[in-house]
């Protein structure tokens, strides 16, 4: 590998929400163990060199006023998705969002008012949940259901019912999916595309994960599906978890159709808080490279591994631990009901367990899941290793 994956940062202490609090506010970690953070969605990798290199050549310009995005910024965002995703985007269709949770708020303040439905697959991504509750609209849920082979699939009757029922007018979707791992493949978001169509919905697509997906697996952009798609779906990207920059904040998006993007801005431009900053635009930049490209694809099979250890480690030694293979992301979605019943403790029971240990793992039920742990794997292979030997020692026995 040219890049190194295997370091262990010393992050503890220097703004890492992931090791500075714990996934439970009250529970505690023996002074004996390090902590191992496991919850929230950040990697505990070393970053591309080449953003550091382009945020540190803007640093030496000594000055930071009022600036318009620089034509790199479009132009790397073009080139990007066009290598990676085979889109083609020009630079009208690009515009900034203050986060990809940003994005989805002025989306729904645009074309629904407050009480109306939107509806989400359940397990659902807990900042959707958040920002459709912070703008009191109403949660429908769409349950994915597990087929016989424990692959996560949507039920297109479901959501067309929802819709219907409840005359949802905007959806979201996300893609890959967050905390299921899922990659869908073409036929399935063409069909999700079609219940979309059929009742003429607005639809977020939820893109921020698309460069995370393991080797075997390809993203499909939910605009490229259909003609009809392109028109209809406002996509949400960013580099932030392709490139571990959440802390530099800086999202995009991808709208083709101008009405929905000019009404967007239109909302966007109220608030007057949809601004860029510099240095997120220049980590942008330095990000979406070639070299960055190579990076990612190292990233991947670093997660490949990391994935496939904790399913044979789950496998060999937590028989009733029962969990879905992720085709994208680096999050574990364990079901730990079968495990609960037979040694009659709760969940909260199990997590502190965890936590004590300083295995950092969390709630999965605010991903509306019963009895559920969501467990992040973006960590030097050996630091994967040492929180699966202790939860075997100490924790799941
Ligand atoms: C599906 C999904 N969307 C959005 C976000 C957050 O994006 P941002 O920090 O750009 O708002 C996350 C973070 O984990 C996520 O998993």
């Amino acid at each position: 590998m040219k890049y190194d994956f295997y370091s262990k940062l010393d992050r503890e202490g220097h703004d890492a929400l992931a090791l500075d609090s714990l996934p439970i506010k009250d529970a505690c970690v023996d002074p004996n163990f390090s902590k191992i953070p496991m919850w929230v969605a950040d990697m505990n990798f070393k970053v591309f060199p080449g953003i550091q290199e382009a945020v540190r050549s803007r640093l030496d310009q000594p000055h930071f006023g009022y600036f318009s995005l620089p034509e790199a910024y479009y132009d790397r965002i073009i080139q990007w998705q066009k290598d990676r995703h085979d889109l083609i985007v020009r630079k009208e269709h690009i515009g900034y969002e203050n986060g990809v949770l940003g994005g989805v708020a002025s989306v729904i303040q645009t074309f629904t008012k407050e009480n109306d439905p939107i509806l989400v697959h359940s397990p659902t991504y807990i900042g959707f949940t958040s920002t459709l509750k912070n703008n009191h609209r109403t949660i429908i849920h769409s349950s994915l259901i597990q087929d016989e082979n424990g692959i996560w699939r949507m039920d297109y009757e479901d959501m067309d019912q929802k819709i219907k029922q409840y005359g949802i007018k905007v959806c979201i979707f996300c893609s890959p999916h967050n905390p299921t791992g899922r990659v869908w493949d073409k036929e399935e978001i063409k069909k999700a595309m079609d219940v979309y169509r059929t009742n003429q919905c607005i639809v977020i697509s939820d893109e921020i994960w698309s460069d995370l997906v393991l080797p075997g697996y390809r993203h499909i952009p939910t605009q490229s599906v259909s003609r009809d798609a392109k028109n209809r779906v406002i996509s949400l990207y960013a580099p932030s978890k392709t490139f571990n920059l959440a802390g530099m904040v800086g999202s995009y998006h991808i709208i083709y159709n101008p009405e929905l993007r000019e009404a967007i801005l239109k909302t966007e431009a109220r608030s007057h808080y949809n601004s860029p900053n510099i240095l997120s635009t220049y980590a942008l930049i330095g990000a979406y490279t070639k070299e960055g490209g190579i990076w990612v694809d190292e990233l991947c099979q670093v997660l490949d591994k990391n994935i496939h250890y904790a399913l044979d480690f789950i496998h060999h030694n937590f028989p009733d631990l029962k969990v879905s293979a992720p085709q994208g992301t680096y999050m574990l979605y364990l079901d730990c009901t079968e495990y609960l019943e037979k040694k009659e403790i709760s969940l909260d029971e199990l997590l502190r367990k965890g936590i004590k240990v300083g295995v950092l793992w969390q709630d999965g039920r605010p991903f509306q899941k019963k009895n559920t742990i969501r467990m992040n794997l973006a960590l030097p292979f050996e630091l994967v290793q040492e929180a699966f030997d202790r939860l075997k020692t100490y924790v799941i026995r």
